[in-house]
């Protein structure tokens, strides 16, 4: 039988990987995990329990509350699995400004962090798991086989997500969502816990001029070197 492996996609907020994820997950029969849905999903909780406040995030009653917050991934029809908060499925209300506005002041919560890299590994344990994050490959699995940092410009990364949402009917203005980018990309750099860095076995693509057949060849390549060695391709 096939060896099977974790492959973990870190990488700048829009970067592709996601769609880079999804696909290989396809591809291969994998599970595909979105890490930043989880966070996402914790984000949506804070605001709904009225924790983030112009003055900021209530982190005392964050990290009281954290054990009330069930996250999980359900499958609905058959389809890749949605992100579930306390049993009701939130993929939607994730995605849209308010929680992309606030989401890097829940991620930065060191607590947070271990609750739902915890979930992450159990969900992993089989293999056959394709994750994307920010620290996958530096902190959640550091023996993860095959490991992506993919990269792209501010400005051609606000674009795709520009289009991204509009495409979906949601509401968004291009500076909006470039100015909400460079921000996390800030936050995302320079916080404390587990901050976004390419691990040092991790394989970088910039990926900004490439079309999605060119990234498709590279990542097939990049993954059958990762199961079978250096030398099928
Ligand atoms: O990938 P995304 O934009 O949906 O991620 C949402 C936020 O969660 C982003 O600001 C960074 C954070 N995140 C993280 O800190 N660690 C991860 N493994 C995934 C996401």
């Amino acid at each position: 039988m096939e060896k099977r492996i974790i492959v973990a996609i870190d990488g700048h907020s829009s970067s592709g990987k996601s769609s880079m994820a999804k696909q290989l997950a396809k591809k291969h029969a994998y599970l595909y995990i979105d890490s930043g849905a989880m966070y996402r999903a914790v984000a949506l909780y804070c605001l709904r329990k009225g924790w983030i406040r112009a003055s900021g995030l209530d982190q005392a009653a964050l990290s009281a509350g954290l054990k009330d917050i069930k996250i999980s991934f359900c499958s609905t029809g058959g389809k890749l699995p949605r992100i579930c908060l306390n049993g009701d499925e939130v993929e939607n209300e994730i995605r849209g400004m308010e929680v992309s506005g606030v989401v890097s002041l829940v991620s930065a919560v060191p607590e947070v962090r271990s609750y739902l890299v915890d979930i992450q590994r159990s969900l992993a344990k089989d293999k056959g798991v394709v994750m994307d994050g920010r620290d996958i490959g530096t902190a959640v699995f550091p023996e993860a086989e095959l490991k992506i940092f993919l990269t792209a410009d501010a400005s051609v990364r606000a674009k795709r997500r520009y289009l991204e949402l509009k495409d979906k009917g949601m509401d968004a203005s291009y500076e909006e969502i470039l100015h909400n980018i460079e921000m996390r990309d800030k936050m995302d750099l320079n916080r404390k816990a587990s901050p976004l860095r390419k691990a040092d076995d991790a394989i970088e693509l910039d990926n900004g001029q490439m079309s999605p057949e060119e990234q498709d060849a590279w990542l097939e390549t990049r993954f059958n070197e990762a199961v079978y060695g250096n030398n099928r391709n």
